[in-house]
């Protein structure tokens, strides 16, 4: 990354909206809404789009989405490649159908399934191990922002989580940041607050990673947003995207969204 001034990487840092389906649709339900989806977001270059699914959609949605510029993610995954691990599914099982990124860490999955900061930092090594994109959840809840720990919370979670990355490999991933008490409420934390928070992410990776890493790396923001919000969050300086829930549920829906949050 030498070869580019800091200028230079924050000027090719490519927005990344991404759906998050979460147990929603079947497989083919999902392959209607990605036949549907492609025609509406054709050539658009500008926003690197990805789609969630449950993992019973990813092979059929990937055979759809190929030769398509729209990427296909996993919400979760195991970071051990095979073995007795009922219920789990690894890496190389995500690539071979056909994933490219995958969600690690929602705050759905640390607290309904116990995930914590050392079982994202382990699946987060597995997934760049295979070469799969990271995106990283992080975000408090209500009662930390009230109590003032948001910055001490998304400190441990995003440090936890990157631990032991090397620069190149954290340059190269996503980090979602997302304030608990604003997923599926109709909440959205204002712009303001919402950079606030971002800019203290990049602070935390330009000093354990340096600056290029902290260039590079992109944050997206993720609760509750919608198509007629997705401009005014996006166009803060160190929002680079969207982990959107409700409203990727529909096609035409989510692609209203990405048109809006092109630059
Ligand atoms: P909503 O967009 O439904 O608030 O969900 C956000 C989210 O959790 C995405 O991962």
């Amino acid at each position: 990354m030498a070869e580019y001034t800091l200028k230079e990487i924050i000027m090719q840092r490519k927005r990344i909206i991404a759906g998050n389906f979460k147990m929603n649709k079947t497989a083919s339900e999902a392959v209607e809404y990605a036949k549907a989806f492609l025609p509406l977001v054709k050539g658009i270059d500008d926003v690197e789009i990805v789609l969630c699914p449950p993992s019973t959609c990813l092979q059929p949605m990937s055979v759809v989405l190929e030769g398509s510029a729209v990427g296909l993610g996993a919400q979760n995954l195991y970071w051990k490649d095979s073995g007795a691990f009922t219920g789990e599914i690894s890496a190389p099982m995500l690539l071979d159908a056909g994933c490219g990124y995958v969600i690690i860490g929602h705050s759905e999955r640390r607290a309904y399934f116990g995930e914590t900061d050392q079982t994202v930092n382990e699946k987060v090594k597995a997934a760049l191990g295979h070469g799969l994109t990271p995106i990283i959840c992080v975000g408090e809840v209500l009662e930390e922002r009230e109590s003032g720990e948001t910055e001490a919370v998304v400190d441990r979670q995003v440090r936890g989580g990157l631990a032991g990355l090397s620069s190149d490999q954290v340059a190269s991933l996503v980090i979602a940041y997302e304030p608990v008490w604003a997923i599926g409420t109709g909440k959205t934390a204002t712009p303001q607050m919402a950079q606030e928070v971002h800019h203290f992410i990049r602070g935390i990776v330009a000093a354990d990673f340096g600056a290029e890493a902290a260039a590079a790396v992109r944050i997206q923001y993720g609760g509750s947003m919608k198509a007629d919000n997705v401009a005014e969050l996006i166009s803060q300086p160190d929002i680079d995207g969207g982990l959107v829930g409700g409203a990727c549920l529909t096609p035409d829906g989510f692609a209203t969204l990405i048109t809006n949050g092109r630059p």
